[in-house]
């Protein structure tokens, strides 16, 4: 399977980290053997339909920052890497913009429209233009994956798609964004203050790069559209969430609560068709009590009951699981394994 790599940041690198350690299991495992035939980056895009080098490429990017630096690098950009460059499937991980979508949300169309698969963990274009999305890949025939976007490793879309196919999932609630879950944890257990916590969320490299996406709510909101709509089948944007954050928290709020056996954690719902992002007050022993950077989501189902998980939202390899798991459903439908 030949790939167009789109965006080289944190989750690209990642990527491209996870395809060379798991290189050996996937051939033995699935005989998937999948070629990164370009990478593009704000800088470039570099283009080798045998197979780009993947460790060459982390060298060089690591060293001096850009794809344009590489060996047989051009300064094609990446939309005219992703109409031009020849491949099965395009990975789209530049990163997220809640106002235009942009560049992902062009990026992906034109995938599409040259009849190549998506797979992206680019929540922007997916919060503000799901219904476009969608009807762009069926009109295509191509296949539209998205696993990654919300709550990074964790297997939500799949676990209620495909697992609980046979319940309806009535409400869907979880903590859905590591850095605030870090920030209210430190507080609780730490008394430490919101500026020293949000400054060490970030040197964990889970903050956004605008953290205040996270600390807004807007970040939990983009997820919680996105599992609405391919979960529950809705229709809906960014703009249908109510959306209230953490900055108001105060360290005298959350001994409060503490007092009365309660955390304070930020909670993405949707119930009865309403979406809305809020702090809540969680009980001590409840299983959205989860700490430090976790996410965590539970349905409420009609046959199952409650079914919760907990993973890691974010980390470049953790975020990778769900991209590598997308493409291999992809892989193995158009193989017929
Ligand atoms: N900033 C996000 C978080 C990264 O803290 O969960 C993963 O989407």
């Amino acid at each position: 399977m030949r790939i167009n790599l789109v965006g080289f940041g944190v989750i690209g690198k990642g990527f491209a980290k996870t395809l060379i350690m798991k290189q050996d299991w996937l051939k033995s495992r699935y005989g998937f053997e999948p070629r990164v035939v370009s990478i593009s980056d704000l800088s470039g895009t570099l283009v080798n339909p045998g197979g780009i080098d993947l460790s060459a490429t982390l060298e060089t990017v690591n060293r001096t920052g850009r794809i344009i630096d590489c060996s047989g690098a051009s300064g094609m950009q990446s939309l005219d890497a992703i109409r031009g460059v020849e491949a099965d499937l395009m990975v789209e991980v530049t990163p997220t913009n809640v106002v235009t979508g942009e560049p992902g949300l062009s990026h992906m169309l034109t995938a599409m429209d040259a009849g190549k698969h998506v797979v992206t963990s680019n929540k922007g274009p997916l919060a503000l233009a799901y219904k476009k999305l969608k009807a762009a890949s069926e009109k295509k025939g191509v296949q539209f994956k998205f696993e990654s976007s919300a709550g990074g490793a964790m297997p939500l879309i799949n676990l209620a798609n495909e697992v609980l196919s046979g319940d309806e999932i009535i409400s869907i609630k979880g903590i859905l964004n590591g850095t605030t879950n870090f920030i209210l944890t430190k507080m609780t257990k730490e008394g430490t203050d919101f500026e020293t916590t949000l400054k060490e969320a970030q040197e964990l490299g889970i903050a956004e790069t605008d953290p205040s996406y996270d600390i807004s709510g807007s970040d939990t909101a983009s997820k919680l559209v996105i599992l609405t709509n391919a979960i529950l089948g809705r229709e809906a944007t960014y703009s249908d969430v109510s959306v209230q954050g953490i900055t108001k928290i105060t360290p005298e709020a959350i001994a409060l609560a503490k007092e009365e056996g309660f955390v304070i954690k930020l909670i993405g719902e949707v119930e009865d068709g309403r979406l809305s992002v809020a702090p809540q007050l969680v009980p001590e022993n409840h299983p959205l009590n989860v700490d430090g950077t976790l996410n965590v989501a539970s349905f409420t189902t009609d046959l199952a009951g409650d079914v919760t998980i907990v993973g890691r939202g974010a980390g470049a390899i953790e975020t990778n699981s769900a991209i590598l798991s997308d493409i291999l459903s992809i892989y193995r439908g158009v193989a017929g394994r």
